[in-house]
């Protein structure tokens, strides 16, 4: 029997119009463009302001523009995994809002937390189903509004995050192309460095959870920093290792877009030099589940059949991990 892999064959995004620039944060909290630039890499974000909007609005152009280049009828989804930290409600499952939006009504689908590597266990989740044989088109969603939780009298966190989605077809292939292999891993121990206190079954919402602002992301950046540059570096190193390449045979690496400086020391730990790494931190900021696709969004022009990508990402939990991709078009 023939092979199957899970190709990426068509990748969509969609970052909402209002930006948030460093200026603007200037106004709100006691920072300067300098220090963010220079610790961050970030000079503004995307925000979705309009009221009564959430993470499957943005998730539901990203999925359209596939089904608009791909000429693809929504009933043709098989399944849609949904990677976020900020779904529209605690339940149903955005997935399940996202397909009633799109009209995927023969899609099954679920939400898969994992913060900021949500995205690429997502991927490595549906790659699963393709190879498996059982399913022929998995729309794998990475999206966050990361707005809606992120404290904006909190200087230290409230200049790092952003909103958007991004989106990727998964479809077999019998070419070898798409995911190869991934190292995935996650440690509950780094919990207490980046969670959000409230709200879940924990400490439900009460007027004291409230007052006490514990329900917006709580990160501990130092800690989170320096198990960040460890794991993804460290990880993305092994993955290489383990398939036998070094970084002349990786066309892209696809970082995950928390901090330039992270970005850097993955690159540097795998040998690839700048102009092979993917970094749209600038203007998007952290968008969590969402910042590998829209990377991917972002360069798609520039990719050609047969490129090897490396998308690493690390991320609350801790969860952290990287994917070897061949790219297939
Ligand atoms: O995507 C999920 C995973 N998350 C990450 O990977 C994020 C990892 N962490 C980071 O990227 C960095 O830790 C931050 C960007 C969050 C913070 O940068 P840092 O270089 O680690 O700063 P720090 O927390 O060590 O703070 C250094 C100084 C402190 O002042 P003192 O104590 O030295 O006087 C902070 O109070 O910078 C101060 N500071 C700020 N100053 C101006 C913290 N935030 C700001 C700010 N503007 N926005």
């Amino acid at each position: 029997m023939t092979k199957l892999t899970a190709a990426i064959t068509a990748v969509g995004g969609y970052v909402p119009e209002t930006r948030l620039t460093n200026a603007d944060l200037e106004k709100m909290v006691e920072t300067n463009d300098e220090w963010i630039k220079s610790r961050t890499g970030i000079s503004e974000r995307r925000i979705l302001k309009e009221p009564g909007k959430a993470s499957s609005d943005m998730a539901v152009p990203a999925i359209q523009e596939i089904l608009r280049k791909k000429n693809l009828d929504p009933k043709d989804i098989d399944c849609i995994i949904c990677a976020t930290s900020t779904p529209d409600m605690v339940f149903p499952a955005t997935a399940n809002l996202i397909g009633h939006k799109i009209g995927a009504t023969n899609a099954w689908g679920f939400d898969l937390a994992a913060a900021c590597s949500g995205f690429l266990f997502a991927l490595s989740t549906g790659a699963m189903y393709i190879e498996s044989g059982r399913f022929k088109k998995i729309i794998v969603v990475g999206v966050d509004k990361m707005s809606a939780i992120v404290d904006y009298t909190d200087r230290a966190t409230c200049i790092i995050f952003g909103d958007g989605a991004g989106a990727v077809l998964l479809e077999p292939s019998t070419n070898g192309f798409g995911v190869h292999d991934s190292i995935l891993k996650s440690d509950g121990s780094g919990g207490e460095f980046l969670h959000m206190k409230a709200g879940g079954s924990l400490r439900p919402a009460t007027a004291e959870t409230v007052a006490a602002r514990e329900h917006y992301a709580f990160q501990e950046g130092k800690s989170v920093f320096k198990f960040a540059v460890k794991g993804m570096a460290d990880v993305s190193a092994e993955l290489l290792e383990r398939n036998q390449l070094t970084g002349n045979d990786i066309a892209w690496l696809v970082p995950h877009q928390a901090n330039l400086r992270i970005i850097d020391a993955t690159a540097d730990r795998m040998g690839l030099s700048k102009d092979k790494v993917m970094i749209n931190i600038q203007k998007y900021g952290n968008t969590t589940a969402a910042t590998l696709p829209l990377c991917l969004w972002d360069w798609e022009n520039q990719l050609k059949k047969g490129d090897k990508l490396v998308l690493a990402a690390f991320g609350g939990g801790f969860t952290w991990g990287a994917t070897l991709v061949s790219w297939a078009y």
